[in-house]
């Protein structure tokens, strides 16, 4: 399924309008930058519902918060009433921003994630041409090497966490719903990955450094594009991208893959050279 059309749904929007807060990488990320922060003009990409704009709205010099779902921007612009800074807009295509125009990009929670790796390096040219030379990015990704991934579509854990997630999941009754829908999602999440082994699909994609995987997120109508530490930064080096720092779950700044792969998503702070 288009994953526009997802995002779009009034449901995820207001979800995402919901969240109100900042990961440990990003609290780093920003207290690296902070000094320079105020000098910035800012383009918060993918935005979805404004998590982070309260945070980077009073740190910048002039900020712009875009997405390519128009109902994201339609409830950034109720939750920051007067605040004329939001735009629908897709990173593959920023013809309306000139050149140089920016000094700081931030795609954050893996939105760059939601296409494969053609629209993933048409994005990174528009990303670089918009930015300063020097300019920053920073983004995150979904990791091919964490260490929890096969579990994600482990029946066990698709199970536990529908019956985590029920209000109602106590009864006998209720119990074999949720084991159902479980066992509906399993085969799904197989059939959408083209496999009947995950386990061997992922060790593929791992060994190719990445590629896309439907896991269960937007209701597991999604692929999403995984990739390792190592393919990530040769893809930022290629693009013209130096002082590549890679930052884990926990908020370390490190390049110790061990650490990074903790986590489901790295985080990445660079600068582009032109
Ligand atoms: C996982 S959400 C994260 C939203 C927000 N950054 C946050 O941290 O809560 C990813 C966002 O990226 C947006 N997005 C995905 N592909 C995009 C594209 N090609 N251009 C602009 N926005 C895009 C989606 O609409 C969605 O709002």
């Amino acid at each position: 399924m288009d994953q526009k059309k997802i995002y779009n749904h009034a449901k995820i929007s207001k979800d995402y309008a919901r969240r109100d807060y900042l990961d440990k990488a990003e609290q780093q990320i920003i207290e690296e930058l902070k000094n320079v922060l105020p000098k910035f003009n800012m383009l918060d990409m993918g935005v979805g519902g404004g998590r982070t704009t309260g945070y980077f709205l009073a740190l910048v010099n002039s900020y712009i918060g875009a997405d390519y779902a128009p109902n994201m921007i339609a409830e950034c612009k109720k939750k920051f009433k007067n605040k004329k800074v939001f735009e629908v807009l897709d990173v593959r295509n920023m013809s309306k921003f000139s050149d140089n125009m920016f000094d700081f990009i931030l795609f954050s929670y893996n939105g760059i994630d939601s296409f494969g790796l053609k629209d993933r390096e048409t994005a990174l040219k528009e990303i670089k041409r918009v930015l300063k030379n020097g300019g920053y990015y920073s983004f995150s990704s979904h990791n091919i090497n964490w260490k929890g991934l096969y579990n994600l579509f482990t029946f066990r854990n698709i199970y536990t966490k529908l019956v985590n997630k029920a209000d109602n999941g106590k009864n006998l009754l209720s119990k074999f719903i949720i084991f159902l829908e479980a066992v509906f999602i399993n085969i799904w999440l197989n059939f959408q990955n083209k496999s009947f082994n995950i386990k061997f699909h992922i060790d593929r994609l791992r060994k190719e450094g990445q590629g896309n995987l439907t896991d269960n997120s937007l209701n597991g109508k999604a692929k999403i594009f995984y990739t390792s530490y190592k393919s990530q930064i040769l893809q930022l080096t290629k693009s013209g991208f130096k002082n590549i720092s890679a930052y884990s779950i926990n908020g370390i700044k490190t390049r110790d893959e061990n650490e990074l792969n903790q986590g489901g998503w790295i985080y990445y702070l660079c600068q582009i050279e032109k």
